[in-house]
């Protein structure tokens, strides 16, 4: 998709964070721009900017997990706009981080659900509908760098994002023939306050986490992403990918190397030399380039503070288990 002028643009998670500037974005591009949203707060925020600048703009309030109410969201946009957008934008995301091992089911039914199912339903709504309009089109979602790095603190957000980026690979070949094309936006640190969701966001039904989180875990998380990706620029990013109808999408000048990268680790685990070559590459300090990428990835430079190391983190007990999980404990591991 090259020209945005007078097109619609659907962004969900568009009121806060990378959505906001996504949605900042293309309507500076010229689109009317949607922007759905779990929380009411955000959404008036976002409205005071658009109103602010005259553009034009319509808020939803949308739970993504909620497969009733996007039908009424996207059923309201062609009620408001006259038309199915032109361009979709699948951002709405939340994360959570503690050991793998501590893991709940609450844990992965609410990020998972958010990040893998939020996504589906985005599809499965909106692709009918985007064909059937029959001008073909554009799909985005921001993904997670996270896709390509899983962690042993990351799980259920890791799991959820990697998913995302093979289920997007299928639409992107399956839409091709209708003219919509496909993005994965793959960031690592942006600057947003996704952090709040762990507290502030999440649903009562999964309040059971195996992680600990507290209001110093979050003000850490805040300062990580103070450190972040300013949202307008991703967004640039983004749009110079739809513009080249580019798949995937790692917004950085090192991009391309990165994701080369990460998929030779992936050969690696594939063979017994492999295996053994990341046994000993994980005994080596980072090469100068793997500092250079982290650095660009993080948003700062990592030599100066050096990742993992941080004090705060381990005071804090960022990363870590809830307390009343004391069988999740490091001197029960073989390999320490
Ligand atoms: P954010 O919290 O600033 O924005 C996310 C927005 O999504 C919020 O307005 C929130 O209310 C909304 N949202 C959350 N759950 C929702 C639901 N169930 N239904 C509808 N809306 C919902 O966070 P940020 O950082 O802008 O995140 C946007 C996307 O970027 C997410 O998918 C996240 O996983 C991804 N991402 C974030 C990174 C970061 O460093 N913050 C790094 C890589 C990817």
């Amino acid at each position: 998709m090259k020209d945005f002028a007078g097109k619609i643009a659907f962004i969900t998670g568009g009121a806060s964070g990378a959505g906001f500037g996504q949605a900042q974005i293309f309507s500076e591009a010229g689109m009317k721009v949607v922007i759905a949203d779990v929380r009411q707060d955000h959404l008036d925020e976002a409205m005071a900017y658009f109103k602010q600048k005259g553009a034009p703009a319509h808020a939803i309030k949308l739970d993504v997990t909620n497969r009733e109410q996007y039908a009424a969201a996207a059923d309201e946009v062609e009620k408001v706009f006259g038309e199915t957008p032109d361009l979709l934008v699948l951002t709405a995301g939340v994360n959570v981080f503690g050991p793998a091992e501590a893991s709940t089911y609450d844990d992965y039914d609410w990020v998972v659900g958010v990040c893998f199912g939020g996504v589906v339903n985005g599809l499965v709504t909106f692709v009918p509908r985007m064909i059937k309009k029959g001008k073909g089109g554009h799909i985005a979602s921001t993904v997670s760098w996270g896709a390509f790095g899983a962690g042993p603190m990351t799980a259920p957000y890791s799991a959820a994002k990697a998913g995302v980026l093979n289920l997007l690979e299928s639409y992107f070949v399956a839409l091709k023939p209708y003219g919509i094309g496909v993005t994965a936006l793959c960031p690592a640190n942006i600057r947003s306050k996704i952090y709040e969701a762990a507290i502030q966001g999440r649903p009562e039904q999964f309040k059971n986490t195996g992680y600990n989180v507290t209001e110093d875990t979050q003000k850490l998380l805040a300062s990580i992403h103070a450190n972040g990706m300013d949202p307008r620029v991703l967004a640039d990013w983004l749009k110079k990918g739809v513009e080249n109808e580019q798949f995937l999408v790692a917004p950085y000048p090192s991009g391309p190397r990165m994701v080369q990268l990460a998929l030779e680790r992936f050969a690696d685990y594939a063979s017994p030399e492999g295996m053994k070559r990341l046994e000993e590459k994980a005994k080596q300090p980072p090469t100068e380039e793997e500092v250079k990428m982290m650095s660009e990835r993080e948003g700062y430079d990592v030599t100066a503070r050096p990742l993992g190391s941080s004090g705060p983190s381990i005071d804090v007990g960022f990363g870590k288990a809830k307390k009343d999980l004391d069988w999740v404990d490091s001197s029960k591991k073989f390999n320490k």
